[in-house]
């Protein structure tokens, strides 16, 4: 039996008092919730016993405003090693969340009436975050196939008001990550504008046949403006703890992202038993997170088999993330699929559409497969028995 991922070790009881944001928290008795990125299975024992460890002497002081030096070394050596990178520690903030990562960066690289191009789909972090620093949001149509952005659309988008290009690399909701080629064509091209690179890769550490390239990696081109934004919520299931993180490329961007961070402050800030789990995720649970993406592995191929013979979807292909998204077939609106599956298969799952994943997400749905073999079949059995209901 598998110790980490088998279906006993998903505890509903402890799901049900915990599992906010779409999960199983917030449904009635008996839906199972495919919805919201967040593992169905408790984390890494190690993590847990960090904790303990943390919390034995009883001090719960304040930490430091640039957060735990141990923690910005253990997220510095994770990068270099995990994604042949060169980062140094110093120009590393960890923060309250991959989000507000996002909000911070934005604020530091927008003003009022800057735009920025994102990708579309995307999470709607990203269109959120700019709009939290006023700027105007320009999304730019991928490839629904490959997930590619297509740079002759990219080139039209270019103005002078342009300041910044996002990146989702993998790209939720669409599962794909970019391969180096497509990765240098991306730093050419905002590098030809003088744009600021922000690439979002919470998502990195999960993927199949083939690892993930980051914009960080030392055989890509490089490039100055580039800035990474990451966290602990998709690898290592920390999604409570909040913990993420911000790689500046110089000690300049660190310092003004610092400070409009307003950790120096006080008001806000990474707790430090969020660090102490962190420092533990990211030295001592390699061999958790190989099993996970294992057992992902196999919950992927069933998610995809479910897709391709449901009559009703058609699968894109995906190399990474736990998220499916694919398209409805017969032209059925997302929300009122979504909708009708809740109601008569109960199982709840995240349409696509403009308030989620941008405009060209219409028309399809997110499904996310981190949990067990046995809730996957359930859910997959009870929309089955019910899909000639939906149309
Ligand atoms: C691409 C992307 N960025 C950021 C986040 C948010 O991460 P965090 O839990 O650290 O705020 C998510 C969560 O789904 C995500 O998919």
């Amino acid at each position: 039996m598998d110790i980490y991922f088998s279906n006993e070790q998903v505890n509903i009881d402890a799901l049900k008092r915990k599992a906010f944001n779409y999960r199983w928290a917030v449904h009635a008795e008996g839906i199972i919730p495919l919805t919201a990125a967040d593992p169905d299975f408790p984390i890494a024992p190690q993590i847990k016993e960090s904790i303990k460890k943390y919390i034995e002497d009883g001090y719960f002081s304040y930490g430091p405003p640039e957060g735990i030096v141990a923690f910005k070394n253990a997220i510095s050596n994770w990068y270099n090693r995990q994604h042949q990178a060169d980062c140094n520690p110093d120009f590393i903030l960890p923060v309250n969340s991959a989000a507000y990562a996002l909000f911070v960066v934005m604020k530091t690289i927008l003003n009022e009436g800057d735009e920025a191009i994102i990708p579309n789909p995307v999470d709607f972090l990203f269109r959120k975050s700019i709009e939290y620093a006023k700027g105007v949001v320009i999304p730019c149509a991928l490839d629904m196939e490959t997930g590619a952005f297509k740079l002759d659309k990219l080139e039209q988008e270019v103005n002078p008001k342009t300041k910044a290009l996002m990146l989702c690399n993998p790209n939720n909701p669409l599962g794909k990550s970019y391969s180096l080629d497509q990765i240098n064509a991306i730093k050419s091209f905002a590098k030809k504008h003088n744009l600021w690179l922000i690439v979002d890769e919470i998502w990195a550490d999960i993927y199949y046949e083939k690892k993930v390239c980051s914009v960080l990696s030392t055989s890509s081109i490089p490039y100055g403006k580039t800035v990474v934004v990451s966290g602990l919520s998709k690898n290592f299931g920390l999604a409570g703890l909040r913990i993420g993180y911000i790689i500046c490329p110089d000690h300049s961007f660190y310092t003004k992202v610092l400070e409009n961070s307003l950790h120096q402050s006080t008001a806000f800030g990474l707790s430090p038993i969020a660090q102490a789990a962190g420092i533990c995720a990211l030295t001592e649970c390699d061999e958790w997170l190989y099993a996970f993406r294992k057992h992902l592995g196999k919950m992927k191929v069933l998610s995809h088999e479910f897709v391709k013979n449901s009559g009703f979807l058609m699968p894109i292909e995906s190399d990474s993330t736990y998220l499916l998204f694919p398209k409805i077939k017969h032209g059925l609106d997302s929300e009122d699929l979504v909708k009708k599956i809740l109601e008569t298969s109960q199982v709840a799952l995240v349409p696509g559409g403009k308030n989620w994943f941008e405009s060209e997400s219409e028309g399809y749905l997110r499904i996310c497969y981190a949990t067990s073999e046995a809730i996957l079949e359930e859910a997959f059995e009870r929309i089955k028995s019910k899909k000639e209901t939906y149309f």
